[in-house]
């Protein structure tokens, strides 16, 4: 009986702990955002947006994905409406977060939050040459680089 439990609990544990070592888990490194955009990504209607439509959008395309890179990178201040709602609050820079990761993160939030499944994936080398040409941007200029929807 305590054998046949320690083998179950060691079963358990060994796949958790190989994904852990060995892939970088956006969903993991989501939870530092799902404080203000919740987890399941709907936000707080106008204090924090939602990630939803809008995001599948923006990952369509080079120009908004160079911004989701930055939002993430270089944190965002300023005015934004979102479904007819205005929000006008800061963001902070996310620190700490590699290229590595921020592709793995993105990814999560547009295909597993957003949902658009479809979407071309993040990679290391995207992120690496949006972060050098936006290596300075501060949060208010990164709502310049908002598409236009
Ligand atoms: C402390 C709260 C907070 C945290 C943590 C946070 N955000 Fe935000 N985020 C905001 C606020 C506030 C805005 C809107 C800023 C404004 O009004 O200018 C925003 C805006 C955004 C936008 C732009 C949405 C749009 O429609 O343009 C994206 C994308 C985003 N956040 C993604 C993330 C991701 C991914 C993370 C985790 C790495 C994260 N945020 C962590 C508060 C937060």
């Amino acid at each position: 009986m305590i054998k046949s439990i320690a083998t179950l609990l060691f079963s358990l544990a060994l796949p958790s702990l190989a994904h852990t070592q060995t892939v970088v888990d956006g969903a993991n490194i989501y939870k530092r955002c799902a404080a203000c955009h919740q987890a399941s990504g709907a936000g707080v209607p106008g204090v924090y947006p939602k990630l939803g439509a809008q995001v599948a959008r923006f990952a369509a395309n080079p120009q908004g994905r160079a911004y989701l890179i930055t939002v993430v990178s270089a944190g965002i201040m300023g005015e934004l409406k979102i479904d007819g709602r205005a929000y006008n609050g800061y963001m902070p820079a996310q620190a700490g977060l590699g290229d590595e990761q921020v592709a793995a993160l993105l990814n999560h939030v547009v295909g597993g939050v957003a949902k658009a499944s479809s979407a071309k994936l993040f990679t290391t080398d995207e992120v690496k040459a949006v972060r050098a040409e936006h290596a300075s941007a501060k949060p208010t200029e990164t709502m310049k680089l908002r598409p236009k929807q």
